[in-house]
């Protein structure tokens, strides 16, 4: 199959949550021409559902050295300092313009506090030790995502391609190996028209979030396919630290109700952890057994926490004692929390809220500066497809929001200044960079899709998921690779769907997080492995880097 539509820009951004339309508005500020790429709605990402929000020092009783600290702590000893220092410390700056942009976080008037302290209200979140999460209620990534489409729509220069799924980069390989490999733009599927389209442009940035869906349970929604990640990494990008799977503590336990998170906003009020010794015994708490900071402490050590009192009590979930508070306060500071809450016959303000932990927030990912530029030339990423050094082995909560909104300033200004040179050599209009797969053909077995779709992620969960050894991640490494194969034959042998890409981007990017876990051989952060049960301070800054060879 081949197609030979192009169209061309300045600037390409794949994907439409806080870290591409970011990234979007301030590329078009130059006046150049960008292409937003986005596979559903524009309004269809991870970024949306954010509840907790964006964590930033605005109160005069912190500091950028304590949120620096606090994030150096949950990260391990794998973060790089110089980048959590710089992203901390432009944090108040991207949150001026936000407001500046309309954006409206809740005040501790809107809360009826009068207490004189700082004008927004401040939430607190685990492993933060002051309270510095701004929030717009419990739906901050619905306003931010809000107020950036908003100004998107206002741009002309911005072109937004809704029912896009990008397939793969446009890449040329210096087989010489005497410069990098340079990015021209990506292969797009067209859903509704059904055809390939390739965008060419001098620079192209992957904001394409994260990987919860590679995991049979996560609080994130079905776009999370670590798309960008797998384009990146078969296009021969460097890939970093992968092993580091956040799981987060608290999502609703209900049978029909998925993937709903019960932010750590509420453990920042004061809920604590409960579970219950035995059957029908009154829940009590656990959490002093595991950590100083008890229900705050960071969330690598909260999630295992969890998972081994389900482990040694053999109930199904653990439950989140928000009680304290009244009907009255909790529908104030949580109203999205509470309604569904009550949606699943749980009223927050005298039941306990049952909670498990499921896969939630993806560490590694295209490894970049801090300028979002990758090992590729023209190839950026930004947010949870990137791999900054912010994280480290442990994201601490609500940081994400905040390089998203930080490094995509930097990304642009990155791309601003290097555009002439990654304008030189780039493909003339009337050269081909045409799109060809191997067949035309519908299949005729779609049932391999949704079977492969479904085992990858129950065997992730099971032997690639909180709790791991080396036997668990063999097996999975040798049923990833049976299934990879198979897939990629389907790929070459049968017209290309939207389906069919998910799939094979999940496919790459488990097997990318079975190969990073099976390369470390210690326990630091969310890395678990029962085989090396301790830190080893000789692998402090040491990343575990990823890269395809040709
Ligand atoms: C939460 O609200 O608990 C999630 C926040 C985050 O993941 O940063």
């Amino acid at each position: 199959m081949q197609n030979n539509e192009i169209k061309h820009y300045d600037h390409i951004v794949i994907g439409s949550g806080l870290a591409g339309l970011s990234s979007a508005l301030h590329l078009a500020k130059s006046g150049r021409s960008v292409a937003v790429v986005t596979k559903r709605s524009i309004e269809e990402c991870n970024s949306r559902l954010a509840q907790g929000g964006v964590a930033c020092v605005m109160d005069r009783l912190d500091t950028f050295d304590e949120h620096v600290q606090d994030t150096l702590t949950a990260g391990a000893g794998l973060c790089k300092e110089d980048v959590v220092r710089a992203i901390v410390e432009e944090g108040p700056a991207a949150i001026a313009e936000l407001i500046e942009l309309g954006a409206k976080f809740t005040t501790r008037g809107d809360l009826g506090y009068q207490d004189g302290r700082s004008e927004f209200d401040l939430g607190r979140e685990g492993g933060h030790h002051k309270r510095r999460v701004l929030h717009a209620g419990d739906i901050t990534g619905a306003e931010l995502e809000r107020v950036m489409i908003e100004a998107v729509r206002a741009r002309p220069n911005i072109t937004v391609f809704e029912y896009h799924i990008a397939v793969d980069l446009v890449i040329s390989r210096r087989l010489d190996q005497t410069a990098p490999n340079r990015c021209f733009g990506a292969y797009v599927l067209d859903i509704n028209a059904n055809r390939v389209i390739t965008f060419l442009a001098p620079s192209t940035l992957i904001a394409c979030g994260g990987t919860g869906k590679v995991y049979l349970y996560t609080s994130n929604p079905d776009v999370a396919c670590g798309s960008g990640i797998a384009m990146a990494y078969r296009a021969g990008a460097q890939i970093a630290n992968m092993e580091f799977v956040q799981f987060h503590p608290t999502i609703l336990h209900h049978p029909t109700i998925r993937s709903f998170l019960i932010s750590e906003a509420l453990r920042g009020e004061g809920a604590v952890l409960k579970c219950r010794e035995t059957k029908g015994a009154e829940p009590v708490e656990f959490m002093h057994k595991y950590h100083p900071m008890k229900s705050l402490a960071p969330r690598d050590v909260v999630a295992r926490a969890i998972d081994s009192e389900m482990k040694r009590t053999g109930e199904e979930c653990v439950y989140l004692d928000i009680r304290m508070h009244s009907e009255e306060e909790l529908k104030r500071r949580f109203p999205n929390i509470f309604a569904k809450c009550l949606e699943a016959g749980v009223n927050m303000a005298h039941d306990l809220i049952p909670v498990v932990p499921a896969a939630h927030f993806m560490c590694g990912g295209i490894k970049t500066g801090i300028d979002g530029a990758s090992s590729i030339e023209g190839l950026y990423a930004v947010g949870e497809s990137a791999c900054t050094g912010l994280h480290g082995a442990n994201r601490l909560a609500s940081n994400s929001l905040l390089e998203a909104l930080v490094v995509s300033r930097f990304a642009a200004a990155s791309i601003d200044r290097n555009f002439a040179k990654f304008k030189k050599n780039h493909p003339t209009r009337t050269e081909p960079c045409h799109w060809t797969s191997g067949n035309a053909t519908d299949s005729d077995e779609l049932v391999v899709i949704a079977h492969n779709w479904d085992e990858i992620r129950r065997f992730m969960w099971d032997y690639v998921g909180i709790y791991r050894t080396d036997k668990r991640l063999e097996r999975a490494k040798n049923r990833i690779k049976l299934i990879r194969k198979e897939i990629e034959k389907y790929y070459w042998d049968f017209k290309v769907t939207a389906d069919l890409i998910e799939l094979r981007n999940i496919a790459t990017v488990a097997e990318l997080i079975i190969d990073c876990a099976l390369q470390r051989h210690e326990s630091r952060g969310l890395n678990f492995n029962a085989d090396y049960p301790f830190l080893d301070p000789e692998l402090d800054c040491v990343d575990t880097v990823i890269q395809r060879k040709f």
